[in-house]
């Protein structure tokens, strides 16, 4: 699988010459709700692509008990973080390096904050989405094109120096796992199969088994995937690798709760 900074390495070379982002401060009630709204707890690694004044960074660690990590190309904006940094008394829970964001490791967070510009998020988009699944990204007013955001928050800004509306957007997405393609039953279901179609954090596809077939349609929150409870009730299935397991199934499927599906190395299961 390629690595974060691979693709990111990747999309730069690909890419055309973009606008630079200026060094502007995400407002402290924006900073507190793009931590909320990622549910940003102890034991997460937050990365801040583009840190600035560190503001983030340090926010997650003396609020939320995270650790972090902010990459800013303006030195002396990286001092200024490391200093506040140790003001906050965080200092040893937070890093700030003067350093592409383009180039940097994005594989150890489990939380990506960013405030650049629609461009910069485009060009990040295949790193992101290639990271672990469950992964939150959050990004400040820009979104990532047609990888729609799973929620999107207002906050009022009524001193926001940029734009003409006086609030900011949060969008928030969580790492879909892969789960593209054909996945093939043992044991007790076997010759049962299950066909995905993905796109971004939505699939649709059919659970085939014996003479029965059931439509298949829902998100992807991380490694989870739901279908609504419709009349056939809620199938929830858990993705793991080259794993997909039933996890829960209710209506005429419940018989299938259990079944583990591994993907299938061929076009067809034998
Ligand atoms: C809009 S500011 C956001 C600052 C901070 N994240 C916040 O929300 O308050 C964007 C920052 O990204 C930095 N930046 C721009 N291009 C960068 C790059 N290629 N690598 C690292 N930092 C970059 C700018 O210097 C600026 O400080």
């Amino acid at each position: 699988m390629l690595t974060g900074i691979i693709c990111l390495s990747l999309a730069r070379a690909e890419a055309q010459p973009i606008e630079e982002v200026p060094f502007i401060t995400s407002p402290d009630n924006v900073t507190l709700e793009m931590l909320s709204s990622a549910g940003v707890k102890r034991g997460d690694h937050v990365i801040d692509l583009g840190s600035g004044d560190g503001r983030i960074v340090i926010l997650a660690a003396k609020k939320f008990e995270a650790t972090g990590l902010g990459v800013e190309i303006d030195p002396s904006l990286v001092e200024r973080s490391k200093a506040s940094a140790r003001n906050a008394g965080v200092a040893d829970k937070v890093e700030f390096r003067v350093q592409d964001l383009f180039k940097t490791d994005l594989a150890p967070a489990s939380v990506i904050t960013m405030y650049l510009l629609p461009e910069f998020n485009l060009q990040l988009r295949p790193a992101l989405l290639a990271l672990k699944p469950g992964t939150r990204i959050v990004s400040h007013d820009w979104d990532m094109g047609d990888w729609k955001p799973d929620r999107t928050t207002v906050v009022a800004v009524p001193n926001k120096a940029v734009g003409r509306e006086k609030s900011s957007k949060i969008h928030l997405w969580t790492v879909p796992a892969k789960v593209d393609g054909l996945w093939c039953a043992s044991g007790l279901l076997r010759g049962a199969s299950i066909t995905l179609t993905q796109t971004y954090q939505n699939f649709s596809g059919t659970l085939a088994w014996r003479d029965r077939t059931r439509e298949l349609a829902g998100t992807i929150s991380g490694s989870e995937l739901r279908t609504p409870a419709g009349s056939s009730g809620e199938l929830v299935l858990q993705a793991t690798g080259d794993e997909l397991r039933i996890a829960s199934a209710q209506g005429n499927m419940a018989l299938v709760q259990g079944a583990s599906f591994r993907r299938a190395s061929g076009a067809t299961c034998s």
